[in-house]
């Protein structure tokens, strides 16, 4: 389906929603342009991977990735890393930039998804950008050589079950490996959130946002895995 095609069809359903939306996506329109970049298509198309329930690139709202800057800077943890899983076109990495990341990396396993972000990351004004540095690997989270211990890792809806449980049990081994080290995880439309609560019992959560703009926080670390 082609992205016009998908806006007439909305219009057409309802039109006093599509209004609204489309007031929105001009709002969203005008904060890519004011950060440099261009996120706003959407995919239709789900990519392949090991799992086989990975989502298509849906860029998360600005507001949502507003609200969770804000609950960010109030836990003061090091803004040492920030690992977007399931990138996209880089829209949270675009954002998050101006928070001063010493370094922050996109998994995309999506090649021609992880080149729009790589153009995107190129586009980030520099009055905007205070990251140390921003790289987009092109590669499947579950098998990426990627240590996220001691990082801020975001997501929104990215896989299903099958690959949240997958990831959970990556990220538990790698706490248990390094005791000392947390995981903030941010997760947006976090349908999959039970599969990471039950790997990580014991982890101080926080469920926020509106139903269709939910988000939830976790706080990981090897003691929480149970
Ligand atoms: C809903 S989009 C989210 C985009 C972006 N993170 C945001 O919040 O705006 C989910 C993205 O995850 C990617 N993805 C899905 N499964 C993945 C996997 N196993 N490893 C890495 N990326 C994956 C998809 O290709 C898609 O671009």
């Amino acid at each position: 389906m082609t992205y016009l095609a998908y806006i007439l069809r909305k219009i057409a359903q309802n039109p006093g929603r599509a209004a609204r939306s489309g007031l929105k996506y001009v709002t969203e329109y005008l904060m890519d342009r004011r950060i440099g970049v261009s996120t706003f298509r959407r995919d239709f198309v789900s990519p392949a991977s090991s799992g086989g329930d990975s989502r298509p690139c849906q860029p998360a709202p600005y507001e949502v990735l507003s609200d969770i800057a804000g609950h960010l800077r109030a836990t003061g943890f090091p803004l040492r890393t920030f690992l977007d899983v399931g990138c996209g076109a880089g829209r949270p990495l675009a954002f998050f930039s101006s928070l001063g990341f010493e370094r922050m990396t996109g998994i995309e396993i999506n090649p021609e998804v992880a080149e729009r972000a790589r153009r995107n990351m190129a586009r980030i004004r520099p009055a905007w950008n205070r990251a140390g540095r921003i790289e987009i690997l092109c590669a499947d989270v579950l098998t990426a050589d990627v240590d996220f211990t001691g990082a801020v890792v975001y997501l929104a809806n990215p896989f299903g079950r099958a690959t949240m449980q997958a990831f959970a049990a990556k990220l538990k081994a790698q706490l248990q490996a390094q005791p000392d080290r947390e995981i903030l995880l941010y997760y947006v439309l976090p349908l999959q959130a039970e599969a990471l609560a039950e790997a990580f019992p014991r982890a101080q959560r926080l469920l926020a946002g509106g139903p269709l703009e939910a988000w939830q926080f976790f706080r990981l670390d090897a003691a929480s895995g149970g």
